[in-house]
């Protein structure tokens, strides 16, 4: 049987053999049009030297050069893709750049949890995530509230999420223009979602229509004094 959760197996599929497809001209179609809205996301990740950055999905890596901007081929950013086309790019542009800092990872994104990350650290010497970033992946992901959830799990107290979505109006042109380019959804509310579950909650719009939206926040969290030690507030 199938399993009907945002859409359903075969759909899933269908995207990722869209997304290996075009692959190839990716970069072509979205680096213009998100340039003002991932500038500024991006700025909200608040990455220094030396963090970890988790990109869910990454795609053909069209974020790495912003995040070495802060990371200067420090730290670690790891990149989260099921399509092995959009990979393939964000490997060319690793290896054409000299980056030293990235690990590519061939995984579905309902499958990236605590567990996950544990087995995960054990091969990678990583034991934190310092920020992580949605964009332009939950509004065609299966379980994205699931997904929310458990990015914000693996977080560090007090590290960063940042997604980078549409939300528009189903019925107008724009949206179905969305819908079929991106093999997604445009009305899931994603935002109203994360703003109940951190801190220092920011949303900002951009493009035609204020069809983009990104949203940042805090994960709640507090550092007791004379350890290490992190919990969250949940936690206590
Ligand atoms: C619109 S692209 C966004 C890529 C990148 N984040 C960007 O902003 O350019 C959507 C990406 O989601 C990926 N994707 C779709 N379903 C996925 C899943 N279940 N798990 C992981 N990645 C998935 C696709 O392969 C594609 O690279």
């Amino acid at each position: 049987m199938e399993t009907k959760i945002d859409g359903t197996k075969k759909e899933q599929e269908k995207a990722i053999e869209y997304y290996d497809k075009i692959s190839g001209i990716y970069d072509f179609i979205s680096n213009w049009y998100y340039k003002n809205a991932r500038k500024y996301a991006i700025e909200k990740l608040k990455i220094v030297k030396g963090q970890t950055v988790l990109n869910l999905p990454c795609g053909t890596g069209v974020n790495f050069k912003h995040f070495q901007k802060y990371l200067k081929n420090s730290g670690l950013i790891i990149g989260i893709d099921l399509s092995k086309g959009m990979l393939e790019q964000a490997e060319r542009k690793t290896k054409k750049n000299g980056w030293m800092n990235i690990d590519l990872v061939l995984e579905n994104a309902t499958k990236i949890d605590q567990i996950w990350f544990e087995e995960y650290s054990k091969s990678n010497e990583q034991n934190k995530v310092d920020a992580v970033f949605c964009d332009l992946g939950l509004s065609g992901l299966p379980e994205w509230q699931n997904i929310i959830d458990n990015m914000i799990s693996i977080l560090e107290p007090n590290g960063r999420i940042v997604i980078l979505d549409w939300y528009l109006e189903k019925s107008s042109p724009l949206a179905k223009f969305v819908k079929w380019i991106g093999k997604g959804e445009v009305d899931r509310p994603l935002w109203q979602y994360l703003k109940t579950k951190v801190s220092d909650f920011e949303l900002e719009k951009f493009g035609f229509f204020d069809g983009i939206f990104v949203v940042s926040g805090t994960k709640k969290g507090i550092k007791p004094a004379g350890n290490n030690v992190y919990k969250s507030l949940g936690e206590w």
